[in-house]
């Protein structure tokens, strides 16, 4: 998904100290002192420490961890409220650490808008002319601030509250007003820090689809910070999750959660429901085995099922489409027929499934029949892989020891063998 996406903002190196005594603790840093060991040698705090990331434009990334894991300073680093101790963010493939103040002020004003938890609306101006705030201080005419304000209002769902006041609006509606504000500035990036964490469960799951709705027509560079981990699925595209500084894992949650980089990041991903996120794609044995329509008889597929000691093989055609699937008792039967091809004896009427299905979505299809499920290419048709029912067992399934999945996954081997 992210191959050959246009770089919108990459940070190299990025470290942050808090405190007089920024040296040393850079040194020590460096040479692997932790952030405790830091603060008591140098009383210097370390905001961020070594981060290097590129965001792509186009995409929501979220930047996830638990309070003081240095989320905040890393934005206002990306903002360049804070000024890094060292290290480089390019926005645009232009380096912004070492923009002038005046610079830096025209790059915030254009190029960025920072949607904030507590939503920042002034109380005494109406709905519009918060949501007009951010073009006030470009200097926009009224007029044009008005109608910009508007479209943006109407953009997040607020038509007909324009001329209100803050105060007669629920939390939610306030946070709209900030996004409106937000977006009315028509910023390549949008910067929320917590932007949905006060609000209530409901409403804040109202506003993540609400964002997801206003990001599909949009199309804008998204950072996220949230400490909330799913909230930071639901919206991420990529999710980097930091610690004491340190982003110690960067991926899509789906690579996150089937890998996750650190016992910190296991201990945040256990309590996830894998169901909703492993796809068929990371589960599917690529590459099996096959057999051709036009060309396999059933002893020649009796002879790979014995070689490969499969009891089970898809069916391709030549254009490696997928066909069916054949089962072992009935290619000894069609063998002992003497039929001389596969036609009579391959089953078609066989789910297929994409690879972006999750393992929700697959179980009911396997529940019936022990067949593996064939995942194919959307858009031609081809097999791309295997899915077997005890892969699926392992993720849809709560296990309290590992020694249970580890007997699983030798069955999921065992059953089929179909190899990775
Ligand atoms: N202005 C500051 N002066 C000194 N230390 C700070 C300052 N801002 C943040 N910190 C410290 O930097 C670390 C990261 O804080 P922050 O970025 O606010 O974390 P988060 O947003 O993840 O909760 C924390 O240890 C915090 O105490
Ligand atoms: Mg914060």
């Amino acid at each position: 998904m992210t191959e050959n996406r246009n770089v919108k903002i990459k940070v190299e190196k990025l470290s942050l100290i808090f405190g007089k005594n920024k040296e040393s603790a850079l040194n020590l840093l460096n040479q692997g002192c932790s952030k405790a060991e830091i603060l008591e040698k140098t009383k210097c705090t370390v905001g961020v420490d070594r981060a290097s990331f590129e965001i792509y434009e186009g995409e929501v990334f979220v930047i996830m961890g638990l309070s003081g894991s240095g989320k905040s300073t890393l934005l206002r680093c990306i903002n360049r409220l804070h000024k890094p101790t060292c290290g480089h963010i390019y926005i645009n493939n232009e380096d912004i650490t070492t923009k002038t103040n005046k610079e830096l002020l025209e790059i915030r004003r254009t190029e960025m808008s920072m949607v904030f938890q507590n939503f920042g609306l002034l109380p005494h101006r109406t709905i519009w002319e918060n949501a007009a705030f951010g073009l006030e201080i470009k200097n926009e005419k009224t007029g044009v601030r008005h109608e910009k304000a508007i479209e943006a209002l109407h953009t997040v769902g607020l038509d007909g509250y324009e001329n209100q006041y803050p105060k007669s609006l629920s939390g939610g509606m306030q946070q709209r007003v900030g996004l409106a504000r937000a977006i009315a500035n028509n910023p390549e990036v949008l910067l929320m820090d917590e932007a949905f964490s006060a609000l209530d469960p409901l409403i804040k799951s109202d506003m993540q689809d609400e964002l997801l709705d206003i990001q599909n027509k949009l199309h804008k560079t998204i950072v996220f910070i949230t400490h909330d981990l799913d909230e930071a699925i639901k919206l991420g595209d990529r999710i980097a999750i930091m610690k004491d500084g340190v982003i110690e894992q960067l991926g899509t949650a789906e690579e996150i959660i089937t890998s996750p980089a650190s016992e910190y990041v296991q201990a945040f991903v256990e309590k996830v429901d894998r169901k909703t996120i492993i796809t068929a794609g990371t589960l599917m044995f690529q590459k099996p085995v096959t057999l051709l329509i036009e060309k396999d008889g059933p002893e020649g597929a009796l002879r790979k099922m014995k070689t490969e000691s499969l009891e089970v093989l898809p069916v391709v055609d030549k254009n490696k489409k997928f066909v069916g699937f054949v089962w072992m008792n009935d290619v000894i039967h069609a063998a002992k027929q003497k039929h001389l091809d596969l036609v009579s004896v391959v089953k078609t009427d066989v789910p297929s499934i994409h690879k972006n299905y999750t393992v929700e979505e697959m179980l009911p299809l396997i529940s019936e029949v022990r067949t593996p499920l064939a995942v194919v290419d959307e858009t031609n048709g081809r097999l791309l892989g295997v899915v077997t029912q005890p892969s699926l067992i392992i993720e849809s399934t709560r296990f309290d020891n590992e020694d249970e999945i580890s007997e699983l996954k030798e069955q999921a081997k065992e059953y089929f063998k179909w190899k990775k």
